[in-house]
């Protein structure tokens, strides 16, 4: 018989069978516990509150991730307590992801039209018996006829209710047209729309946009809801190795379905589709095999462009349309990286220009006359919140920028609320303010100082006092904290150093330095100088362009020659991988300290 689980505070009631963890019954009933780890209970991030209720007896691990006072309280792991009986638990605010603030603009830039699906006014001669050609041989002749195409082709679809359709539409119409391919017949004044998707590790963005204009009519953001199953794409394709692919697709393409409906209100207009994302979200998608990405030499199935029809991967669009992905690099550098280059054109620079979107992998490009230099970072989801004591994602109730002056701190929380945590730029600024007020020295080690506490052998930095926030305790910068965010610094530090080194370029010589993605959008430069993240070139040769790979997707969409343009730049990246370098190790080590 199922047990009745009462979430609090949001009030939910599910039924849970008996033996289940309540992290399996609240993500089936799609309430984001926060997950870092996937369920595997190694983050610690899944606490919730029992209170009342039998559940199964506190394990090793729970003991090792929570504090004692947690335990007292009757904290516990969602992903690992298994539910006895009837339960209410409150879920507090750190453990629920909140939607995270989504960059989904990005800088455009000017390019005039080259549409990959033209349509096309078709009268026909009514069939008779003195005139008896068939449906489609009839319309062929037209388009040969009034546009000089040879040798087209039906859509399959497109057979099937042609015959009805030229007769319901008075053998009048409009034939959308891509390539060799007739995939569909509209009304004549009807508009044609497609949709740019970018799928990121974290959050996807989709853009509708009007073909005969180029015009981006509207845009949808939503978390990736495969973050359920693990924070970073190395623990997604861990958990695609143990349980196959097709959840982690399945999800996907649920709510990338969800978002096209609300953003058409009828997907049937929809005749194309141009898709990004790294490798691994490109194969995931698609549900090709990842494992062989998780291992060295961390191969892709395909790195070449694919056009696919979309009722083939189930994307529900026009039945005729295809989905357009665009080609990967390698394993980490992957269609979302080609599109970065394309929407920013750094693939174009002459002067040398570090292109750089930061994420759990960072990708980094170095692009100088021509010639294009790539790799990834395994930067870590540090800046994305994890393995940081409080951190979050950048949603309400995040500190979002920090200021310390004399002992006193300043700081903006995004949303009108208590603050519940630190999202990634403003745990930068807090530790570029740390340095500056000289409360860590450049080991990153907290000194002796009034707003330093000591609990038990660790150190923690009290960034708010429990008074101010919004989870009844101080929000803490510890010093763990510190040691992660080093790690990630001189992670994206080492891949520009390398990048540098291997064209032979001095950091003085970087003329533009080019930010993409949601958190580069969001931080402050300076503090990323400071900390030793980005080389202390003068702030004017930063730009910070927004979801540059969305419109690199959204060029690709309205203009085969970006289409052509990304092939190119993908054949033309020189992917170097950074592990294996030899100066890797003595320069991460080097790129650890504080400048
Ligand atoms: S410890 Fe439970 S999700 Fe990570």
């Amino acid at each position: 018989m199922a047990n009745i689980i009462d979430f609090e505070p949001i009030g939910l009631r599910i039924p849970c069978m008996k033996g289940d963890t309540i992290f399996d019954a609240a993500r089936k009933a799609g309430i984001p516990i926060i997950s870092y780890c996937g369920g595997k209970t190694i983050c610690g991030r899944c606490k919730i509150r029992i209170m009342n209720g039998n559940v199964s007896a506190i394990s090793n691990n729970e003991k090792n991730l929570l504090s004692e006072e947690e335990i007292t309280n009757n904290y516990r792991l969602a992903c690992t307590m298994r539910v006895l009986s009837d339960l209410k638990i409150e879920i507090p605010p750190e453990s629920l992801a909140t939607i995270q603030r989504l960059q989904l603009l990005g800088k455009e830039p000017q390019l005039s039209l080259d549409p990959v699906i033209t349509k096309y006014e078709v009268k026909l001669q009514e069939s008779s018996l003195e005139n008896p050609l068939a449906d489609w041989e009839n319309l062929h002749k037209f388009l040969e006829d009034k546009y000089g195409f040879k040798n087209l082709r039906p859509d399959i679809s497109l057979l099937q209710n042609l015959s009805s359709k030229i007769r319901n539409e008075n053998w009048e119409f409009s034939t959308i047209v891509r390539n060799d391919e007739v995939i569909g017949i509209t009304k004549s004044d009807e508009d044609l729309y497609g949709i740019a998707i970018d799928i990121g590790t974290t959050k996807l963005a989709v853009y509708l946009i009007d073909l005969h204009s180029g015009k981006t009519l509207a845009i949808q953001g939503a978390m990736n809801p495969q973050i359920a199953y693990g924070e970073d794409v190395m623990s997604r394709i861990s958990y695609a190795m143990e349980n196959g692919v097709d959840h982690l697709r399945n999800c996907l393409l649920n709510t990338l379905n969800r978002l096209i409906q609300q953003l058409t209100g009828n997907p049937e207009k929809v005749v194309d589709v141009t898709i990004v994302g790294n490798t691994a979200m490109h194969h995931l998608f698609i549900g090709l095999p990842v494992k062989q990405l998780g291992r060295a030499p961390y191969l892709p199935a395909i790195v070449h462009s694919l056009d696919v029809k979309a009722r083939e991967l189930g994307l529900n669009v026009a039945k005729g349309a295809f989905i357009h992905l665009l080609p990967n690099v390698a394993g980490f550098v992957g269609a979302d990286h080609v599109a970065m280059l394309l929407a920013t054109e750094i693939y174009k620079a002459s002067k040398c220009t570090i292109g750089i979107d930061i994420g759990t992998n960072t990708e980094v490009a170095l692009s100088v006359n021509g010639d294009i230099a790539s790799l990834s970072c395994a930067s870590g989801p540090a800046f994305e919140g994890a393995r940081i004591k409080h951190g979050m994602r950048a949603g309400n109730g995040a500190i979002e920028k920090v200021n310390i002056k004399n002992n006193k701190i300043d700081f903006e929380v995004i949303g009108d609320v208590a603050p519940i945590g630190i999202c990634g730029s403003g745990i930068l600024d807090t530790i570029s303010q740390l340095l500056q007020n000289r409360i860590i020295d450049q080991r990153g080690r907290l000194q002796d100082h009034d707003l330093v506490s000591q609990r038990k052998a660790n150190r923690e930095f009290i960034l708010v006092p429990k008074k101010n926030t919004g989870i009844e305790k101080d929000i803490v910068v510890t010093q763990n904290d510190i040691s992660e965010i080093q790690l990630a610094k001189a992670a994206i530090r080492v891949g520009i150093n390398i990048l540098l080194e291997k064209c032979g370029i001095n950091e003085e010589e970087i003329e533009n330095m080019v930010i993409a993605g949601a958190f580069g959008t969001y931080i402050n430069v300076e503090s990323a100088i400071k900390i030793g993240m980005f080389p202390s070139i003068p702030l004017y040769r930063f730009t910070q362009v927004g979801n540059a790979a969305g419109i690199g997707a959204k060029l690709a969409l309205i203009s085969n020659e970006h289409r052509s343009i990304a092939g190119n730049i993908a054949n033309r990246v020189r992917y170097i991988e950074l592990t294996t370098h030899p100066k890797f190790t003595r320069e991460f080590s080097h790129a650890l300290q504080f400048p």
